[in-house]
């Protein structure tokens, strides 16, 4: 199955905002969390097939402090804790990915902060 883009700012989105305020993310903007945990951004993917595939997340920390986020799939728990590492600045973007399990068709993929400082800007996420 080739790579399919899901921006996150069409996303479903709580504590969580559209913004535009730094440069170089894909599509209309990127999602910038709440500084508070619980904030989630919950993306509806589709996979061809049943089976292992791996999520990419595209994210700017520009803290000198992780910024992690918890993920499940289809409301179960994928990934625990997954790191999200200082970038340099907002303005710069890395990659983060995360093996999963999804079921063929429709899969509901939601990351949550769990620091107090919320969770990273998030431009998209690719499976
Ligand atoms: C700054 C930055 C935001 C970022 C926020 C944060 O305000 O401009 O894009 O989300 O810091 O610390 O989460
Ligand atoms: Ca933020």
């Amino acid at each position: 199955q080739s790579a399919t883009d899901y921006q996150a700012e069409d996303a479903s989105l709580a504590q969580a905002a559209v913004a535009t305020n730094h440069t170089g993310f894909t599509g209309t903007g990127f999602v910038d969390y709440v500084n508070v945990a619980g904030g989630w951004i919950q993306w509806t993917v589709t996979a061809a097939s049943a089976g292992p595939a791996t999520l990419t997340v595209r994210y700017a920390n520009g803290t000198t402090a992780n910024r992690p986020l918890d993920v499940t799939v289809n409301g179960a728990a994928a990934a625990t804790g997954v790191a999200f590492a200082p970038t340099a600045t907002w303005d710069t973007w890395a990659t983060q990915t995360i093996p999963v399990t999804l079921v063929a068709g429709s899969n509901t993929v939601r990351a949550t902060a769990t620091a107090s400082t919320g969770g990273p800007n998030v431009d998209k996420l690719t499976v």
